[in-house]
């Protein structure tokens, strides 16, 4: 009798402590440790799956409509390629906004935005450390930076800062292994520069 009190005693121990176990594990489900290796290749899948390149890459128009221009991929907005005139405000009145062609720049009731460089170059986000990548894309701070202006639409930081930290990390692995396109994004125009 008393041995069998004992080892009721002894499995709801281990019972509790394998639920504890567990418990701790899936709390810890954004935290899990894994290879370099494996965090680039799942920052390449998310990123071919959640869209960067709309508005952060190049396009070459093929039969099969506009493609990724791979030679400037992340590149952002580049002056001389997307070759902007002078946006025409008078359509925002009746509610619309523009797009250049590429995508790489937008005007809105904010001004005009132009996606900035994230390919590995300096003049992208070649410098940056893990933390500014992190605080941009959760906190929507340009750079990165505590004190950045806040980023501008069309960037959907508000969306992609519900992914975990180790999906950002990985997005982050992966763009730093990307080709580096030197070119500097020029800033914001604010809706008085587009008068
Ligand atoms: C719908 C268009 C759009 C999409 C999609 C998009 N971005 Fe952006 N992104 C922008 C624009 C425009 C800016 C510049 C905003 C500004 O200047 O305030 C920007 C800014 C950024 C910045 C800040 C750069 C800096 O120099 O401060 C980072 C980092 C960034 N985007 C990463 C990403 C990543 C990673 C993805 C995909 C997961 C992504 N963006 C998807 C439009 C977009």
């Amino acid at each position: 009798m008393k041995k069998s009190v004992l080892f009721f005693v002894a499995a709801v121990g281990a019972l509790s402590f394998a639920l504890t176990a567990c418990t701790s594990a899936s709390a810890d489900a954004g935290d899990v440790v894994i290879t370099k290796d494996s965090m680039i290749r799942r920052g390449s899948y998310l990123v071919n799956a959640i869209g960067c390149d709309d508005c952060h890459s190049q396009k070459i128009f093929t039969e099969h409509g506009f493609e990724v221009d791979m030679e400037h991929r992340f590149s952002g907005y580049m002056g001389e390629r997307t070759k902007l005139g002078k946006p025409n405000t008078s359509v925002m009145k009746d509610g619309y906004m523009l797009f250049a062609q590429d995508l790489t720049s937008a005007v809105g009731p904010w001004g005009q935005s132009f996606a900035a460089n994230i390919s590995s170059d300096a003049t992208g986000i070649g410098n940056w450390t893990e933390e500014q990548f992190i605080r941009a894309l959760r906190e929507g701070k340009s750079k990165g930076l505590k004190e950045g202006r806040p980023l501008l639409p069309p960037m959907p930081w508000f969306v992609y800062r519900n992914l975990s930290d180790l999906d950002l990390k990985s997005i982050f692995a992966y763009l730093k292994t990307s080709k580096p396109v030197e070119n500097r994004v020029p800033g914001p125009k604010s809706p008085m520069e587009l008068k």
